[in-house]
């Protein structure tokens, strides 16, 4: 185990058998370099397998009174990350594109999509986080006039029903002879 950005520090190259990063690519502002990276470090033969959220499918189940309220949210949510560059929310569903630069061969890809209930440990997450940028810790500005509470309580509240984001999973082997691309 060792502390390495992925971008900048040494990384040797032809050397696993597999290479994994989950919830890493939509934080970096380079992720093509990170996956080039990550490719080169495989070994020919070796898996290259990466796993990242969209969060195109985030919506309130119908019928809660906070229902209208968490889609707006969480639109606002999204939006709020874009612009301090802290993720891009839209990445999952780009990666079996983003992976066609690498030469790899044996691709495939795969989403999976979650349903949550308020007062799950996933809804409670949403929760906190909210909190944060209610009490204005987070980094950057909501849209003045920013109700939060309605949304805070229905994650909070068994009754309430949302689609969580999407973890899009992308794969691909280096190939045994030849080179990457
Ligand atoms: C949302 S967390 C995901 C953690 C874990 N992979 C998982 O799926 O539960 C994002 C992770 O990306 C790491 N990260 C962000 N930028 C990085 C970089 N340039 N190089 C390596 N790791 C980085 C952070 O340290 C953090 O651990």
């Amino acid at each position: 185990m060792r502390r390495h950005d992925i971008l900048n520090d040494d990384l040797e190259c032809d050397v696993y058998d597999l290479v994994h990063c989950r919830a890493l690519l939509l934080h970096l502002s380079d992720p093509m370099r990170a996956l080039r990276r990550m490719a080169a470090a495989l070994c020919p033969g070796g898996m290259l397998l990466v796993e990242d959220a969209d969060f195109a499918t985030m919506a309130a189940g119908p019928g809660h009174p906070a229902a209208a309220d968490f889609d707006r949210l969480m639109r606002a949510w999204v939006d709020f990350f874009g612009r301090n560059g802290t993720l891009d929310a839209g990445i999952g569903r780009t990666l079996p594109v983003l992976l066609d630069e690498l030469g790899l061969v044996d691709r495939g890809s795969e989403s999976l999509e979650f349903r949550r209930t308020g007062g799950s440990p996933e809804a409670e997450l949403f929760a906190q986080g909210f909190e944060l940028a209610r009490d204005g810790v987070l980094p950057g500005e909501f849209p003045p006039g920013t109700d939060f509470a309605p949304v805070i309580g229905a994650l909070r509240d068994p009754e309430f029903g949302f689609v969580d984001s999407l973890n899009v999973g992308a794969w691909g082997r280096r190939p045994r002879l030849g080179y990457l691309g």
